[in-house]
């Protein structure tokens, strides 16, 4: 196989390497194009452009693979837990039972905030988005844990472990206090004798007269949703982690950015959308069968949760959380909900209706995901927040790679000058 790919300009000819991914991706490595010919390359959206060579998450979307360091995906969710697979994402390999235990009890230890964290929470107003408290008070982890976050690489990889589990578990409790603070409620403490979902709904849903105690199913349910979500490489959020961790920054300040890039409707906001476009389609009087008609024209609104930029074949982690769905709905007592209703009804047809099949527009994660979160009892504004709950393995594992790269160099993307040429300064008085 070549090793070097040839450019031509004008008459003369360059000589390019290629580089091959553990799983026979090929790339053209432009490193010195610049120095070498002048020329940069131009890639709106950077949908041809590999930013970094990663051994975190493998995924071929024409096939339908995800892949969390080399094991699939149907294998973790089968068999492994949210915590395992965090672990597994953050350090390469699965741990074993020592380490798993001692991961476990670093989240423990963790999981409550410090008094004025908590102080800083409640001073949000009580309409605050709760991504904006959840990335703020993030950022805020570097004020009170100044010695893992010097923004020094070296220094701050000494304490990886233990920033790593401040992230992941505070992460939940941000989340939930977040949404105690919305309503007007009292916090909830964490309880240490419960496992990682079970005590993120608790301190989302207990009350001092009523302690919530999750259902297995209920807490399975959560435990997919967020081991799905745990790493998909290099998507806006990750790249956006690893071009704040390039520059130097620590920890918490690079996945607080990662949070915001999450924030933004076209990467973390889908999920709600699904809930939204359902919500109208009911409100309308429509089974859905309507909605398909006038989405098929490209004229009315699309399938919201179908379709995806790098799946053209079912997001594996659609057909999990499906199954594990029923279960939940199940255990909830959840039998006559008009709007899952209209979900399957969808589905239904779409997945026999050509012009989605022709289109390769198959069921995304996000089609089911928002439907879980809403048979749970997370309300819409929060299904962000639980994604970001799930990716932070992901942010912290990418974070991790640029840290350990003694090659870093900073990100910086170059551009293509499209503004005024060179002119002169014009006083006051003669514009
Ligand atoms: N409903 C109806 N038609 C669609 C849909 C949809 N959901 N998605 C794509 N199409 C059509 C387009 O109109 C286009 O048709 P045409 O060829 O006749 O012009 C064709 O399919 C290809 O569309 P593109 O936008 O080029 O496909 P792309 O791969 O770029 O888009 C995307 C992927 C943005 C996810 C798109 O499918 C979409 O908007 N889906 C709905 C939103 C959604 O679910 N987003 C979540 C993604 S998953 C995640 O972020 C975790």
């Amino acid at each position: 196989m070549s090793t070097t790919a040839l450019l031509k300009i004008d008459d003369k000819e360059f000589k390019l390497p290629v580089i091959v991914g553990s799983e026979g991706e090929k790339a053209i490595d432009i490193s010195k194009l610049r120095a070498e010919t002048g020329h940069i390359t131009y890639d709106d959206g950077f949908g041809n452009t590999g930013s970094c060579t990663s051994a975190v998450t493998y995924i071929d979307g024409d096939v339908g693979i995800l892949r969390y360091r080399g094991y699939p995906i149907e294998q973790l969710a089968e068999n492994s837990s949210f915590v395992e697979t965090s672990y597994l994402v953050m350090n390469g390999e699965l741990p074993t039972a020592a380490q798993r235990s001692g991961f476990s009890k670093l989240l423990t230890q963790h999981a409550p905030l410090r008094e004025g964290m908590l102080r800083f929470i409640q001073s949000f107003p009580r309409d605050s988005h709760p991504m904006a408290v959840l990335s703020a008070t993030i950022n805020a982890l570097g004020a009170y844990y100044p010695h893992l976050a010097s923004n020094n690489h070296q220094r701050d990889l000494e304490h990886f472990d233990e920033a790593a589990a401040i992230a992941i578990s505070k992460v939940r409790t941000i989340a939930a206090h977040s949404f105690r603070v919305s309503n007007g409620v009292p916090f909830n403490y964490p309880r240490p004798n419960f496992g990682y979902c079970e005590n993120f709904l608790h301190l989302m849903f207990s009350e001092p007269y009523n302690e919530y105690i999750a259902t297995s199913e209920v807490a399975q349910a959560l435990n997919l949703f967020l081991l799905l979500h745990a790493d998909h490489e290099q998507n806006c959020s990750t790249s956006t982690v690893k071009m704040v961790a390039s520059a130097g920054a620590n920890l918490f300040a690079s996945v607080s950015a990662g949070v915001n890039a999450l924030w933004g409707p076209l990467h973390g906001g889908a999920n709600m959308a699904v809930i939204q476009m359902l919500e109208n389609i009911h409100a309308d009087g429509d089974d859905g069968t309507k909605f398909i008609q006038a989405a098929k024209t490209g004229k009315g609104d699309r399938l919201m949760g179908f379709g995806h930029r790098v799946y053209k074949n079912y997001d594996p982690r659609a057909k999990i959380i499906k199954a594990s769905f029923y279960k939940a709905l199940a255990s909830l007592g959840i039998k006559n909900d008009p709007l899952l209703d209209i979900a399957m009804k969808l589905e239904e047809v779409a997945l026999s209706d050509d012009y989605f099949i022709s289109r390769k527009l198959y069921p995304n994660v996000d089609f089911y995901s928002g439907l879980i979160m809403r048979a749970i009892g997370i309300p819409s504004n929060m299904f962000t927040v639980m994604f970001a709950i799930g990716r932070m393995p992901g942010w912290i594992a990418q974070w991790r790679e640029v840290a350990q790269n003694p090659k870093i160099k900073i990100y910086r993307p170059r551009q293509i000058y499209t503004g005024k040429t060179i002119r002169n300064y014009v006083a006051m008085d003669k514009r």
